[in-house]
């Protein structure tokens, strides 16, 4: 049950009016403080403390009550009864949402022929939670992994290839598109030194950009060589990015639709922006202005065709929402992206609400901070280098070999990879999103602390009790709890209002920081609470290994909604 709504719930009901509950941090004075007594004297005129003498025996009768007292200016403590919180403490299950919504979720959205690096940490992490946190509410959603495969990297890596073989057909006046030109395909790591090393001439030579944005131009408008080509070390691309997705643990997407999948769409939304007025020329190239009287910073307007009649990141991102609204109709279209693509998204909300295509409370932007090294600076490699994401993924699986070959432990392989794993997506989702953080693969691996590890750690142990135990589990009649299992209860008790916060918030750490809690409960109730010692009496170890279940299976279903997976042993 979700006993904070509940309770609240029941006071409100019983005092007439909405008060505010709190779940105190430290539980030895209540399990749950109301302000009702603020609320009530304001509505009465009356004294805070007087009047929550009155309510007193009113919240006494409620059927969960055990113990009320008043504590400084008028807030009023609650202790709930044992037996309430035994007979109404259980187990998570998917749950279905009252009112069911089509969320398309927007995240990952990695580019081809560039391989993933640290800043796509965040939207890999972050976006797959959120996916599991909103399919097990009960919405549904679409998830796009929206490629970055149509703008001018692709024109800088068709120009490099050309560059070292120019005598390939694709570059040939008589190119024949009929032909099977298969053998010119090229490994995932040779394909991912093209786009850096095209850049950076790109930089130095702008003869060679220049060739690049009119390559981009010419393989958009259809020419037939380059897209044969773009055929050919795409899917190499997607092959690689499904690899991290899968080492990652994250949920397949339900699709690779990005920038070339809405590129199809220009014709349409190129039509609704024109009957609206919207398009205007400034420089050779086609704008929307989105700007405001109202607006105080800059508003610069969305880029719709180049001046070279190429479809840049803006414009593609219009057609897909005209595609998500063909397709999918979602109520929702949330986008997790990097803080510094903030203003994007500004000007396409705008954008879709000038052409009518959603409105702008139905869109979302989460922008989240950069990852930093110890010296506050962006990550980067021993060598200097901008870390990928391999990279990371391996300084994290050192650490932990590290660690576990210091502490004499015989693991294997996957579970190393494993704990690796849980440390590095626990640590990206334990920060609020909206900052930077300091990324440091010695710390994120410790067993102990607020870590991934620690989190897995936990869940083995209760995991080994309950094989250990060997025994049928059953809901106690009744049961007289300590002080530790009935913190761990509450905290169980708490895991719906909890998620049903994070999904509000849209806030990951919520769910990470729920898992530290009752990680750190579980571990008192563990020591304090024996469970399979042989002086324990029978029913006693009855009771405990019931509490250990739900304790685990709220556990693992929290872990589950991080994208971990529990080891075998640790
Ligand atoms: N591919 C882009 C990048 O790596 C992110 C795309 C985000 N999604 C979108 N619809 N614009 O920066």
């Amino acid at each position: 049950m979700n006993l904070y709504k509940y309770v609240s719930d029941e006071i409100n009901k019983k005092l007439g009016f909405e008060a505010k509950l709190d779940v105190p941090k430290n539980r030895d004075f209540g399990d749950f403080a109301t302000n009702a007594a603020m609320v009530g004297a304001k509505i009465a005129g009356k004294n805070p403390r007087e009047l929550a003498n009155e309510y007193l025996p009113l919240l006494q009768q409620l059927d969960f009550v055990k113990e009320v007292s008043i504590a400084g200016p008028g807030f009023i403590n609650i202790k709930i009864k044992d037996d309430f919180i035994l007979k109404n403490t259980t187990a998570p299950k998917q749950m279905s949402a009252e009112k069911p919504l089509i969320i398309d979720m927007d995240y990952g959205a990695y580019n081809v022929a560039k391989s993933l690096h640290i800043g796509h940490l965040r939207t890999s992490i972050v976006g797959d939670t959120l996916n599991r946190l909103f399919r097990f509410l009960g919405h549904k959603t679409i998830s796009y992994n929206h490629i970055g495969d149509w703008g001018r990297s692709m024109g800088l890596v068709i120009a490099w290839i050309r560059k070292l073989h120019p005598d390939w057909p694709f570059f040939q006046p008589d190119f024949d598109a009929t032909k099977d030109y298969s053998e010119y395909t090229m490994s995932a790591e040779e394909l991912d030194t093209y786009y850096p090393a095209a850049a950076k001439l790109g930089k130095e030579d702008p003869a060679f950009m220049e060739q690049a944005q009119i390559i981009t131009a010419e393989l958009q408008r259809g020419h037939a060589g380059y897209n044969a080509l773009y055929n050919i070390y795409m899917p190499v691309s997607l092959d690689s990015m499904n690899k991290i997705i899968r080492k990652l643990n994250m949920l397949p997407f339900d699709n690779d639709l990005g920038e070339r999948n809405a590129a199809k769409y220009e014709e349409p939304v190129e039509k609704i922006l024109r009957d609206k007025n919207l398009i205007e020329k400034s420089d050779g190239a086609e704008v929307i202005v989105v700007k405001k009287d109202t607006d105080n910073a800059p508003m610069p307007p969305m880029m719709f065709r180049n001046s070279r009649g190429a479809c840049p990141y803006d414009a593609t991102d219009i057609m897909a929402l005209y595609y998500r609204k063909i397709t999918d109709n979602p109520n929702k279209i949330i986008y997790l992206t990097d803080a510094r693509q903030k203003l994007h998204f500004e000007q396409l909300f705008r954008v879709s609400e000038l052409a009518d295509l959603f409105p702008a409370k139905d869109l979302e932007h989460i922008g989240y901070g950069t990852i930093n090294g110890n010296d506050g600076k962006p990550f980067k490699t021993r060598d200097g280098n901008a870390a990928g994401l391999n990279d990371i993924i391996n300084l994290v699986t050192e650490a932990v070999n590290k660690r576990v070959a210091e502490s004499g432990k015989k693991l294997d392989q996957e579970t190393i990879d494993t704990i690796a794993l849980a440390a590095l997506k626990f640590n990206d989702l334990m920060h609020d999103l909206s900052s930077d953080y300091i990324f440091d693969p010695n710390s994120v691996t410790s067993f102990e602390g607020k870590t991934g590890p620690y989190i897995l750690y936990t869940a083995v142990r209760l995991n080994s009790v309950l094989k250990r135990a060997n025994s049928d589990i059953v809901k106690p009649e009744s049961f007289e709890l300590s002080d530790e299992e009935r913190n761990l209860l509450i905290e169980i008790m708490d895991f719906e209002h909890t998620i049903l916060s994070a999904y509000d918030n849209r806030a990951t750490d919520m769910i990470a920081n729920y898992a530290y809690d009752l990680c750190q409960l579980v571990n008192n109730f563990y020591h304090n609470c024996p469970i399979l010692r042989d002086d324990i009496a029978p029913e006693i170890k009855a009771g405990r290994l019931y509490i250990a279940k739900l304790a685990f299976d709220t556990l693992s279903t929290t872990i589950d909604l991080m994208g971990l997976k529990i080891p075998n042993e640790m």
